[in-house]
């Protein structure tokens, strides 16, 4: 007998604003629809009662980051096309998904990353769903640099966002932002890291502007790492450095398009420090129940710092992007939060000691 239900995945959802036709084989793994969680507690900590304040919870995707939303498009486009493998440089959570959706769909798939410099739960995914892993000594832009001169002369297709189906896939979380308010934010605020991301959102804003889902778009406001922050100095950086691995680099690959995405919606790509970074990331976890990783706190890290300087007003509606889930890297974890974890007796009586009942 033959089952019927209802497919998941957004390519199914929002195939009309996607590259796909009826012959395109989908790939899903059930990514995006993700949370929309209002803040209760930041704004008032923050001494912004007003503030509005959404998070996207992108770390609620299958593979745990919101890669998957471009990993989905780009991974079933490559089954259509032909390919048998992939390949994409990676910080940590791109290597996840594409190993993930490569699996499903039955292709290879090669991971460059930059030795010790990957988080230990997006290795773990990498190697528990049969990539082949090659740790290179050298960052993320130096792999991608080897990924695309490995692309012009072997035949394999580059899952990195310079693979057009993955910014297309991505925009959709856009959509979904717009769905679950009702209206567009007015400010969206989200760490660059490749810069591919905020030229996705930007898109699809655009796009629901354009179709008049919308009345306007928000303004962008992307937010890099100090240590790494090349759009911001407007050079690349050699030696990238910050503790928000996922965001350590040092030449994007969307710096353009990522530099016309604020322009055009008057926003702002600004940088913050691995402190403001942390704040932040503490700050999820302890007011609002929220582990995302340390990269992903860069946008709260940088609405804090421009509502601090007036360029964020006080009474904005505004949606946060964390983009990757807090179990990706428990070891920042560990280490930013001291706590005393030596066991103590089995007993009542120094359990109770010890909770100061
Ligand atoms: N947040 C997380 C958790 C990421 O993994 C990344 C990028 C970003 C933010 C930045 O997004 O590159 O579109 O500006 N991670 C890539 C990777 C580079 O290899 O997983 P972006």
């Amino acid at each position: 007998m033959q089952t019927t239900y209802k497919k998941s995945g957004l390519i199914e959802k929002y195939r009309q604003h996607l590259p796909v036709t009826a012959a395109t084989p989908v790939v899903t793994l059930g990514e995006g629809n993700t949370p929309l969680v209002q803040a209760v507690n930041i704004p008032k900590l923050l001494g912004y009662p007003n503030l509005e304040l959404f998070f996207k919870l992108e770390g609620l995707n299958p593979t745990g980051s919101f890669k998957d939303r471009g990993m989905t498009l780009a991974i079933s486009k490559a089954v259509e096309e032909g390919a048998k493998a992939v390949i994409c440089a990676s910080t940590g959570n791109t290597s996840a998904s594409a190993a993930a959706f490569a699996t499903k769909a039955g292709l290879r798939c090669y991971v460059l990353l930059p030795h010790g410099y990957v988080a230990l739960g997006k290795l773990a995914q990498a190697i528990h769903y049969g990539a082949q892993i090659i740790a290179i000594k050298g960052n993320f832009d130096r792999a991608l640099d080897l990924v695309r001169e490995l692309a012009a002369v072997t035949p394999v297709t580059v899952v990195n966002s310079i693979n057009p189906y993955r910014l297309e896939g991505q925009k959709t979380a856009a959509f979904e932002v717009v769905e679950h308010l009702g209206r567009q934010p007015d400010y969206l605020c989200i760490p660059v890291g490749n810069a591919g991301n905020i030229c996705a959102y930007w898109r699809g804003f655009k796009l629901y502007r354009e179709l008049g889902i919308t009345s306007d778009a928000p303004r962008m406001h992307g937010f890099e790492a100090e240590g790494s922050a090349a759009i911001v100095r407007g050079e690349p950086i050699k030696n990238p450095e910050t503790i928000g691995t996922a965001i350590r680099i040092g030449n994007p690959a969307s710096w353009q398009e990522a530099v016309q995405a604020q322009q055009e919606s008057n926003g702002k790509i600004d940088a913050v420090t691995d402190d403001e970074i942390l704040a932040a990331y503490k700050m999820l976890g302890s007011a609002e129940g929220i582990f995302c990783e340390p990269s992903s706190a860069a946008s709260l890290a940088g609405l804090i710092k421009h509502l601090k300087s007036g360029l964020i007003p006080p009474h904005s509606l505004v949606t946060c992007v964390l983009t990757g889930n807090g179990l990706k890297d428990p070891d920042t974890a560990q280490k930013v939060t001291v706590v005393d974890l030596s066991p103590v007796e089995a007993d009542l009586a120094p359990l109770k000691k010890v909770m100061a009942l």
